[in-house]
């Protein structure tokens, strides 16, 4: 590893230090190394085997040492998103969903959805008071938000590609709940913000209502460690059903939950074909619906396709008005035309046409600025918290999960007695025509709450080959920012010729149709700003959006991993 991109984060010891780890069970035992008391964040370094990309070092290192020890990208993948769920708890999961997209080497491609699905007692209105207008606060906060949780089956489901039992690989997370992990300050800070919210969102307080954290404070969530053991020892019926089941169906009567036995013993995984197309020579393959993500890419990718953005130049007023002008026409799209393909049409291959970005291209004029009023969806006839890692293993196995509670921290309801947190998914439904959820976004029909379905998704993994070889596993969190910084991300590497990292770490910026204004990060240039501003866009500054990680196989084999300037992520391999 190139020690002179080492970016340390110093975090100090622990109250209990390494000595406690004689009392640990193998995994921290056996692996000296990872220490959970002190870690360091890597942003950059190049591996010849195989690399981990995640929102915390810890996971990160767990993901590197499984496939180390005979382990592969699918093992890895479930031990991250195990250990995610302990040391990255606002995003990080057992009570949310997420996409895990993968290409084994041999070419075949996997996609599993295992987002939250709605309730057996959810109703299309179910968020509207008596003179129908939305209650923000019920799609939001507490119980009443949550959809059935995904993601314990969807680590199952994706364990069939996988080589280690899976009570290996979920070992680690236990270990980390049970002996504690030092956190940094940006949990420190996070976990403070939302204390007032767990504390009343949820029936009893909880291993993060403490104390007032600070930056090299133990967590321990010893609630959490026994419903991991409860997984570790039963599979599906140690979450889904038994003492978990109870304890979530409990927590429902403090505020509204509608969740029942039945609806977290019936919750199955789905398989999604991935959407591929092909980009100036590259071919990227990227998740269908439920998510929006694969579909938007490919359309604002094919809409820019035949313009020279290379010369344009990297966030110049020419290139950032073309691909807000894409990311306006597929944004309107997903408003209109995406939702769970089980329960409403998704026009997708007419969606992801060349013919399609041809025709949604002809009123676009270069120095022209569009405009939200007169562009709508396409006509088509035809019968702040989520979390993304990416896995690279020495066989050339490219794994990328993007997972999520919605907000962060979910609806802020610790399940008592279980310890982790609850989703606030609902709230990606439309839970009336017209109305924009948290993320601002419009949808319709296609988005409308049933039983069974699932809300539309803006999540992104995604994996590039190049000349049939495995190239690139990428995505980000950032609610509908999502889709246009992985186009982004793809555009900085493939026209740019910007290597991973610069393309992660390069200046963002967002138009999603409606409102009919571009986002841009604090480090955007100030220049190309105010020539916008002159054309007319609206440009409403922003903070930081997403938290891109990538891995990507350099000319000489290596996998070169990088975790987002933008938080704690960090990058481990061998
Ligand atoms: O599935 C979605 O599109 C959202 N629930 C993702 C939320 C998200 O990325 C929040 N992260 N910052």
């Amino acid at each position: 590893m190139n020690k002179s991109k080492l970016l340390a984060l110093s975090i100090t010891l622990g109250n209990l230090g390494i000595c406690f780890l004689s009392n640990a069970q193998s995994f921290l035992k056996t692996h000296p190394s990872i220490n959970p008391y002190h870690y360091q964040v890597v942003k950059e370094a190049s591996f010849s085997k195989g690399a981990v990309t995640s929102a915390h070092p810890l996971a990160s290192m767990v993901g590197a040492a499984i496939m180390q020890e005979g382990g592969n990208a699918f093992d890895a993948a479930i031990a991250t998103q195990f250990s995610l769920a302990v040391v990255f708890p606002g995003a990080g999961n057992i009570g949310g969903g997420g996409f895990m997209l993968a290409r084994k080497t041999n070419g075949e491609l996997i996609g599993i959805d295992y987002r939250e699905a709605a309730p057996g007692k959810a109703t299309r209105d179910m968020y509207l008071d008596e003179n129908g207008n939305p209650i923000k606060s019920m799609s939001l906060d507490g119980a009443s938000a949550s959809g059935i949780p995904g993601s314990v089956a969807g680590m199952i489901a994706t364990h069939a590609y996988a080589k280690l039992s899976l009570a290996a690989l979920i070992e680690p997370a236990i270990e980390f709940a049970e002996y504690g992990f030092v956190i940094t300050e940006r949990e420190a800070k996070g976990l403070n913000a939302e204390k007032a919210n767990f504390l009343k969102n949820s029936s009893a307080p909880s291993a993060f209502t403490k104390k007032e954290w600070k930056a090299g404070d133990t967590l321990y969530q010893p609630e959490l460690a026994a419903t991991l053991k409860r997984i570790q020892q039963k599979g599906l019926a140690g979450f889904y059903e038994g003492e978990t089941a109870d304890y979530i169906v409990n927590e429902m009567k403090h505020s509204a939950g509608i969740i029942s036995k039945e609806d977290l013993k019936n919750y199955r995984p789905k398989f999604r074909k991935p959407i591929e197309f092909d980009y100036r020579g590259h071919h990227v393959i990227s998740f269908a619906p439920p998510s929006s993500g694969g579909i938007i890419i490919a359309q604002m990718l094919k809409m820019i396709q035949p313009y020279n953005v290379e010369k344009m130049g990297l966030n110049t007023e020419a290139s950032v008005s073309l691909m807000v002008e894409a990311q306006r026409r597929a944004y309107a799209d997903r408003a209109e035309h995406m939702g769970d393909p089980d329960y409403w049409k998704v026009p997708t291959d007419t969606l992801i046409s060349d013919g399609y970005a041809k025709e949604r291209m002809k009123d676009y004029q270069p120095g022209v600025v569009g405009s939200s009023k007169i562009t709508k969806a396409g006509l088509v006839h035809e019968s702040e918290q989520t979390t993304h890692f990416s896995v690279i293993d020495a066989e050339g196995n490219m794994v990328a999960i993007t997972t999520t509670l919605n907000d962060t921290y979910g609806n802020k309801t610790i399940v008592a007695g279980a310890g982790f947190l609850l989703n606030n998914e609902m709230d990606d439904f439309s839970v009336k025509p017209g109305v924009p959820n948290m993320y601002g976004a419009l949808g319709g029909e296609a988005n409308s709450i049933v039983p069974g379905k699932r809300m539309l998704s803006s999540m992104t993994p995604t994996l590039v080959t190049l000349n049939g070889k495995p190239y690139i596993s990428i995505g980000t969190p950032g609610g509908t920012t999502i889709p246009n910084q992985v186009y982004e991300g793809l555009v900085n590497i493939i026209d740019h010729k910007m290597s991973l990292k610069e393309a992660i770490d390069a200046p963002r910026f967002h138009h999603q149709w409606i409102p009919d204004q571009v986002g841009v990060e604090t480090d955007f240039p100030e220049e190309t700003m105010n020539a916008l501003k002159a054309n007319g866009y609206t440009i409403i500054r922003r903070g930081r959006f997403g938290r891109m990680d990538g891995v990507q196989i350099l000319q000489d084999g290596k996998r070169n991993a990088v975790g987002d300037k933008r938080g704690d992520d960090s990058v481990a391999g061998y």
